[in-house]
């Protein structure tokens, strides 16, 4: 095929290194100059953070779009659930500091807060817990969906199966104008993760189903439903759970990302919510994303001894090599990612649980993060240790193969999924996201028979 003629070089320009947000107070308006014209854009501010210039009559004035591939400038929406500073290494949800929740929260009263803006009451806890763990069951035919996987299938490959079945069972709770179907919704997905989770797993190792048991907790529940079997007592370690817990804390949202776009763009045209979240798993499974965690384990292992990370960082600064420093650098995060900072801790309290000593994984990633963290291509480019560089290694100690690693993250990322695509439905601006383009492919050509193509 003929290579069309390009007309325009593109090529994405970074952010400054430390883009500063102009005093929201003095400019109201930005202008753009054209082609001896100028358009007044009006400028909307944040409650924290960048402004942004409101583009949305750029179209209509000026015939042209606006030009960002990978969003690096774009805010895709309004929201009010998390806030990130970048370079000050801040995540807040609602206002509260991810470290706050880490610390004094649990799960579940971070996934109320997510959803309803406010951290609950008693009374509203224990509903709010009584009313997820009403829905931990899945409609027994679904067991049948699982059967269907090949044995060696990745639980995520199950995920995304199995998380897109969902919308062929629960038809009284697909209506999204209607809020109480949109909360049986939200709450039958946030319930079901970790059964599914679990049941993925099991289906990998060939071992029977184990049903959710309600008087546990939601990290309980989950280990139990992934390492118990009937033939034996199982009881799980409370440390441990906690320490799962903070996990799903940790992973329960991080605003505009990947994933949680999809599934934004995909409920936008007002499809099947369980579908939505599908699709959001579907993109969180990159290696780029979510799937970082299982790459970062499996590259701690490549690499094997502290002897071998020098070769391996120079692989990673190497552009004619594919090799990344997993579980390093973030689109966002130009400081230490907060959650790696609590993350990093957990690991140190959850070996020392389990009475391990010395991990040689763990002592291979804190040498690798002292000698990324000293290198001038590291510093340079301000890449830190982001969330997905100590999880695995905890999510290994409590008992994890590597291919689970980014179906725990989906478990806890439902709840954002599922408050962002809330929050979407729910805005009267709301409208099908739909981006425009840069064509450039061929110009207008005459179609030629096949007989008289050359
Ligand atoms: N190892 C080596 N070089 C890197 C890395 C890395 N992990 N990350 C970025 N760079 C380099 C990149 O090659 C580029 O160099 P240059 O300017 O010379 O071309 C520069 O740093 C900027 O990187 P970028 O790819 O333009 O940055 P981005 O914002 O598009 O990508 C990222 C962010 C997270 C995809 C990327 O840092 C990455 O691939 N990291 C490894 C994967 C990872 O850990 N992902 C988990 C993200 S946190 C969990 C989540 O929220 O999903």
């Amino acid at each position: 095929m003929r290579k069309p003629k390009r007309t325009a070089k593109a090529t994405a320009t970074p952010a400054p290194k430390s883009a500063k947000a102009p005093d929201k107070k003095k400019i109201n308006s930005v202008t753009l100059s054209y082609g001896g014209k100028t358009l007044e854009l009006p400028v909307m501010h944040a409650s924290e953070g960048p402004s942004v210039i409101d583009v949305r009559k750029l179209y209509a004035e000026t015939g042209m779009f606006t030009y960002d591939p990978g969003f690096t400038s774009t805010a895709s929406c309004d929201s009010k659930i998390t806030y990130i500073d970048g370079d000050a290494g801040i995540l807040r949800h609602r206002g509260y500091s991810i470290d706050e929740l880490a610390f004094k929260s649990d799960f579940m009263e971070t996934s109320y807060l997510l959803l309803e803006g406010e951290l609950p009451n008693k009374k509203q806890k224990a509903k709010f817990v009584h009313d997820i763990t009403m829905h931990t069951m899945l409609h027994e035919q679904i067991l049948n969906v699982f059967r269907g996987f090949r044995r060696d299938s990745h639980p995520m490959a199950v995920m995304c199966g199995v998380v897109g079945a969902l919308s062929a069972f629960y038809h009284d709770s697909t209506d999204i104008n209607d809020p109480h179907q949109r909360m049986v919704a939200s709450y039958r997905m946030i319930a079901k993760m970790p059964t599914i989770a679990a049941l993925a797993y099991k289906y990998s190792l060939g071992q029977p189903f184990v049903y959710p048991r309600n008087e546990l907790t939601y990290a309980e529940n989950f280990l139990h439903m992934c390492f118990s079997v009937p033939a034996e007592e199982y009881k799980v370690n409370p440390i441990l759970a906690r320490a799962m817990d903070r996990i799903f804390i940790l992973h329960a949202d991080h605003e505009q990302n990947a994933s949680t776009s999809t599934v934004r763009l995909a409920g936008s045209s007002e499809a099947n919510p369980f579908a939505c979240i599908a699709a959001g798993i579907a993109s969180l499974w990159g290696p780029s994303h979510g799937g970082a965690n299982e790459a970062a384990l499996n590259m701690l292992q490549s690499i094997g001894t502290v002897e071998n990370i020098k070769p391996f960082i120079d692989r990673a600064k190497d552009k004619n090599d594919h090799s990344k420093l997993m579980g390093f650098g973030h689109r966002v995060y130009k400081n230490y990612d907060p959650r790696a900072t609590v993350m990093r801790k957990t690991c140190h309290e959850v070996l020392g649980v389990l009475g391990i000593k010395h991990d040689p994984l763990l002592q291979i990633a804190m040498e690798l993060e002292k000698i990324a963290l000293s290198d001038r291509y590291f510093i340079d480019r301000q890449l830190y240790p982001n969330v997905d560089f100590y999880s695995g290694i905890i999510e290994r100690a409590l008992g994890f193969p590597p291919s689970m690693f980014t179906v725990i993250f989906a478990v806890a990322r439902t709840v954002g999924w599922v408050a962002q695509w809330n929050e979407m439905i729910t805005d009267p601006g709301k409208k099908i996201g739909r981006p425009r383009q840069l064509y450039q492919g061929a110009n207008e050509r005459k179609y030629v028979p096949i007989a008289a193509r050359k």
